[in-house]
C-alpha cells in the first residue's frame, strides 16, 4: 500500500492523444486531447475518449475543445482539466491517490513561457514535483536508442499537430526542426482533395477513416479501395463515393515533400560528423503518423538514409518516459529543471 504514496507518473501530451504511465504499472491512459464543453452553460460535458465520440455528431451548443495546437498548449485552462482528469483517473485505486513526481515530455522549440504553462498545468492538476524532458529524448529512450553514446541519432516524432526532426546525441539535442505538418494536415489535405476533386464534402472523422485505411505515401503492392458517404456541394443532398490508394497518395504528396524538404535542410545545416553518424545509424520515425503506408521508404528513397519506423511508435514516448521515472537518478541529467519537492493530494 505504501508503494501508492510513491508513485510516479510520466505524462505525453499531445496535440492529438495524451498518455499516461505509472511507474510500476504501465500505460493507464491513452485517450484523445479533447473536451466537450456545453457552451449555454460553461459546463464540461466529458474528457478524452468520450468526448471523441461525439466529434462532428454534436448539436451547434455543444463545442468539441482541442486545447493544444501544434504541440503547443493553447488554451490553458482546459488543458489543466484534462491533465486533472487523467491524474485523477490513473490515480484511482490508490491509497491516497497521489503522485510523488510527474515527468512530462514537451516540444524542444517551446519557449520558457511555453514550457512553464504546461508544467503549471500538471502541478495544478494535482501531480508533486514536476520535470520536463524533451520530447524527442524521452521517444528516443522509449525506442532504445543508446542515447547516452558519443554518436549521433536522427529521431522523428510524426504526431498529430507536429513534425519534430531532431539531432541527439550524449542525452541532449544538438539540432532540430519542428513543422506543422503532421496528421492534422494530411486530414486536411484528403478532406480539401474530396471537395475538389468529387464534389463532397466529409468532415475530419471520415478524413481519417480513409488516410488510416487506404493511406500510402509510395504505390502499394495491392490496391486498396474505401467507400466513403459525404455531402453533395452542390445539391447538398448525401453522396457516395469510392476512393481509391492513388488518389489518397496524389492528396498527400505536397506534406509528404514538405517533411523530406524539411529533413534535407536540417542534414545540410549539420555538421559532417553528425551527418555521418546519421547515415550510418539510420533515421528512426516515430508517432502516429509514422504508421502511413510506406513512409519508412518514402523517406529512405528521398533521403538516401535507411529508415525505420520504431515499435509500436503512438506509445513510444510515454514508454520512454515510463523508464525514467522508473529510475530518476538515472535520467536525472536530462530532467530539464529541477524542482523542490512538493505533494499535493488530488
Ligand atoms: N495507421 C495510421 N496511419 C496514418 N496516420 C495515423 C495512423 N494511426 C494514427 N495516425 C495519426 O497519428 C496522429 C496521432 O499521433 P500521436 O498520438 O503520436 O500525436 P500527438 O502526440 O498527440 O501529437 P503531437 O506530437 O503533434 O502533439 C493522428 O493525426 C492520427 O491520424
Ligand atoms: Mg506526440
Amino acid at each position: 500500500m505504501l508503494r501508492n504514496f510513491y508513485k510516479n507518473v510520466g505524462v505525453d501530451l499531445g496535440t492529438a492523444n495524451t498518455l499516461l504511465y505509472l511507474s510500476g504499472q504501465g500505460i493507464v491512459i491513452n485517450e484523445p486531447t479533447m473536451v466537450a464543453v456545453n457552451q449555454r452553460t460553461n459546463q464540461i460535458l466529458n474528457i478524452g475518449a468520450e468526448s471523441k465520440k461525439m466529434l462532428d455528431r454534436t448539436p451547434e451548443h455543444i463545442k468539441l475543445i482541442k486545447p493544444l495546437i501544434h504541440g503547443v498548449v493553447s488554451d490553458f485552462e482546459m488543458t489543466e482539466e484534462i491533465l486533472k482528469y487523467f491524474l485523477r483517473k490513473a490515480g484511482k485505486g490508490g491509497f491516497f491517490s497521489r503522485f510523488n513526481a510527474a515527468a512530462i515530455s514537451v516540444p524542444t522549440n517551446l519557449t520558457e513561457v511555453e514550457r512553464k504553462s504546461v508544467e503549471d498545468a500538471v502541478v495544478s492538476a494535482g501531480a508533486g514535483r514536476v520535470f520536463l524532458v524533451e520530447a524527442p529524448l524521452a521517444a528516443a529512450i522509449g525506442a532504445r536508442l543508446p542515447i547516452e553514446e558519443p554518436t549521433s541519432n536522427m529521431i522523428i516524432d510524426m504526431g498529430g499537430g507536429t513534425t519534430e526532426i531532431s539531432i541527439i546525441s550524449v542525452g541532449g539535442t544538438v539540432k532540430s526542426k519542428s513543422l506543422k505538418i503532421a496528421g492534422e494536415k494530411f486530414n486536411e489535405e484528403i478532406i480539401k482533395g474530396i471537395k475538389d476533386e468529387f464534389g463532397v464534402l466529409i468532415g475530419e472523422p471520415t478524413a481519417e477513416e480513409i488516410k488510416v485505411n487506404i493511406g500510402s505515401a509510395i504505390p502499394l503492392q495491392e490496391k486498396l479501395e474505401i467507400t466513403i458517404r459525404g455531402r453533395n456541394v452542390s445539391t447538398g443532398l448525401p453522396k457516395e463515393i469510392t476512393l481509391r490508394d492513388t488518389q489518397v497518395r496524389a492528396m498527400l504528396q505536397k506534406s509528404l515533400k514538405g517533411i523530406t524538404e524539411a529533413i534535407k535542410t536540417l542534414i545540410e545545416e549539420s555538421p559532417p560528423e553528425l551527418v555521418g553518424d546519421i547515415l550510418k545509424r539510420g533515421i528512426y520515425l516515430t508517432g502516429g503518423t509514422s504508421k502511413l503506408r510506406g513512409l519508412d521508404k518514402y523517406i529512405a528513397s528521398e533521403i538516401t538514409v535507411a529508415t525505420a519506423v520504431v515499435e509500436d511508435p503512438l506509445t513510444c514516448t510515454v514508454r520512454g518516459l515510463g523508464i525514467i521515472i522508473e529510475d530518476m537518478p538515472t535520467y536525472k541529467n536530462i530532467l530539464l529543471n529541477q524542482q523542490q519537492p512538493r505533494v499535493v493530494n488530488i
